[in-house]
């Protein structure tokens, strides 16, 4: 017996000293000092000594049992030191004292905001959105829209051309024909989108850019009616007391037209370097739909009127941010777009 249990003692450190991890030692553990383990076997057969070798082999037992407790102790404090420093060391190891990765927020650009504005503030008056293809046919882009074949505006250097009857829109104005080819009065639409010409890139000319285009058609609408949606839209996106200004203009598919100012959201009105001192910015072209285009698209001439509006949005983001080159728009600088 005593002699089993040094055997047993020797081996069992040995087992417990070799533990490469944790789990190895749990197993040494069970096999040495567990319930069913090597230690209590001979436990179990002490009563079975002579009385005088008793007291002996029973103080022995103890002292093996001890032993292995405490090497059992030592190893486990050894194996979770090992495991911690493994994880402060650098390398490929997770390392939790390092600051985690901040995730980068982005936000919309600039233009979207507007854009999304305007459609927000035109919904709110009750205009539906509608879109149409950036490549379009003459038809849509210029004769539908009562602008003459010997118009300026269809010269290839106003317009890029795709081929002699395709082009890249000019204007959003074409959505107006498409809806109303569409459907009958009433009609109560915004068309936002890109529009392209063949521009040189200066502080205010961009080859592509974005309109908000409006129609509405019903019976007995006012040129009252286009002076209250418009003022309001205005106001909503560019504030509360912003004040609007109708000149008298042309275009081939509105009679009478007009063009827009709004008083300067900078200066209120007393003149800064944003509008130019004058205290007023122009932002869109408006007026009553020429009965010739209502012709083109079969309405009723007699029954119906309406008003039609194309507002430019980089103009209006540049006048509500105070950005005074439309450049900065599409240069995608990261330090410009982080300021909105
Ligand atoms: N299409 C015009 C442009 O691009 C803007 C415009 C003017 C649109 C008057 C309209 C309007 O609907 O009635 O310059």
């Amino acid at each position: 017996m005593i002699e089993e249990l040094n055997r047993l003692r020797e081996t069992a450190i040995r087992a417990i000293q070799d533990a490469a991890d944790i789990d190895a030692l749990e197993e040494a553990r069970v096999r040495y000092l567990g319930r069913k383990g090597l230690l209590k076997e001979l436990t179990g057969k002490l009563p079975e000594l002579p009385n005088d070798a008793k007291p002996a082999a029973g103080r022995l037992l103890n002292q093996v049992k001890n032993a292995l407790t405490e090497a059992l102790a030592e190893r486990k404090t050894a194996l979770t030191a090992k495991t911690a420093d493994e994880i402060r060391r650098p390398g490929p190891r997770l390392d939790v004292t390092l600051p985690g990765t901040r995730p980068r927020i982005g936000s919309r650009h600039p233009i979207t905001q507007v854009y999304d504005e305007l459609v927000e503030a035109f919904a709110r008056l009750g205009f539906e959105t509608a879109y149409g293809p950036e490549i379009e046919d003459e038809y849509h882009n210029f004769d539908a829209l009562n602008i003459p074949t010997d118009h300026p505006s269809r010269d290839a250097f106003d317009t890029l051309y795709i081929d002699d009857e395709h082009l890249l829109r000019s204007h959003t104005s074409p959505v107006q024909i498409r809806v109303m080819e569409q459907r009958e009065p009433p009609v109560r639409v915004i068309a936002p989108g890109k529009v392209f010409r063949p521009d040189t890139v200066d502080a205010s000319h961009y080859p592509m850019f974005f309109q908000l285009e409006g129609l509405y058609v019903d019976e007995d609408v006012s040129f009252a009616d286009l002076k209250a949606v418009l003022t309001m839209g205005m106001q909503e996106v560019l504030g509360a007391d912003t004040r609007t200004r109708f000149r008298p203009s042309f275009f081939p598919f509105t009679e009478p037209s007009a063009e827009v100012d709004v008083s300067c959201p900078f200066c209120r009105g007393s003149g800064c370097s944003v509008c130019g001192q004058s205290g007023w910015i122009e932002m869109l072209g408006c007026g009553m739909v020429d009965p010739e285009v209502f012709r083109h698209v079969g309405y009723d001439t007699e029954r119906y009127t309406g008003f039609a509006f194309g507002i430019g949005i980089d103009r209006m983001a540049m006048t509500r941010l105070g950005i005074n080159d439309i450049r900065l728009f599409y240069e995608n600088d990261v330090r410009f777009l982080n300021q909105f």
